[in-house]
């Protein structure tokens, strides 16, 4: 079956996830960032998905909003850090992320090569389309599919599921693309195509799936040999 969809994670995928903690360390009055602020993204980015995946196995399911605000207060606390002030503003810089800098060109190509594209993202419906918005690249996606609608975070299979209910595909018309190797393993496990976008040369996961390919970075999705 010919590839016909091409899906995305969102967050550490299309959306720099480090770029708030970034963006804010380089500010007026943030200087309590300035060394730090690298570690606090990773334990931010770290609490925000382990309480994904724990809310998921305990069936105590929030929004993708709620859990960012836990797992930035869980890394604030460990790094030290306090104040409303710094809060609001990781928060706000989190909802205006920049999408990695070759997204509008290379979804451009897989719209003019006639292939459908969305995202399949665990955030919540107003976080992604803050942060769609401050790309500018909604009109390069046919559809923003998010968990909200089964009540469970990936990798829930039912989570997946949408891709299908929502394009009219089954699983192998569907590369999945994703920057989080347990997303991508798990994506390959359901039945998608997969691609691993290994920006920072980790060791692949040891989950039952394996993806089927591995790029450093957006650019040659749509060269990928499987359109
Ligand atoms: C997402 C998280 C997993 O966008 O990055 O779904």
């Amino acid at each position: 079956m010919p590839i016909t969809t091409c899906i995305f994670d969102a967050y550490g995928t299309l959306f720099d996830v480090s770029a708030a903690a970034r963006q804010a360390a380089d500010e007026p009055g943030m200087e309590a960032l300035s060394d730090i602020w690298p570690a606090l993204a990773e334990d931010w980015r770290r609490k925000q998905l382990e309480y994904s995946w724990l809310r998921a196995v305990t069936g105590a399911h929030t929004n993708f909003w709620q859990v960012t605000q836990d797992g930035l207060d869980w890394a604030m606390e460990h790094h030290g850090l306090s104040g409303a002030k710094l809060r609001d503003r990781l928060l706000q810089l989190y909802r205006d992320l920049a999408a990695y800098p070759e997204v509008p060109d290379m979804l451009t190509r897989l719209k003019e090569r006639g292939l459908a594209t969305g995202i399949l993202s665990n955030g919540s419906p107003e976080m992604l389309a803050d942060a769609v918005r401050s790309a500018g690249i909604g009109g390069l996606l046919d559809d923003v599919l998010t968990v909200e609608s089964v009540g469970v975070f990936k990798p829930a299979r039912a989570v997946y599921d949408l891709v299908g209910a929502r394009f009219g595909c089954g699983a192998d018309a569907v590369l999945f693309v994703s920057s989080n190797g347990w997303d991508a393993a798990s994506a390959a496990s359901y039945g998608f195509t997969t691609a691993w976008v290994n920006r920072r040369g980790d060791p692949v996961d040891r989950l039952p799936g394996r993806p089927h390919h591995e790029v450093a970075d957006l650019t040659h999705i749509p060269d990928l040999k499987v359109f």
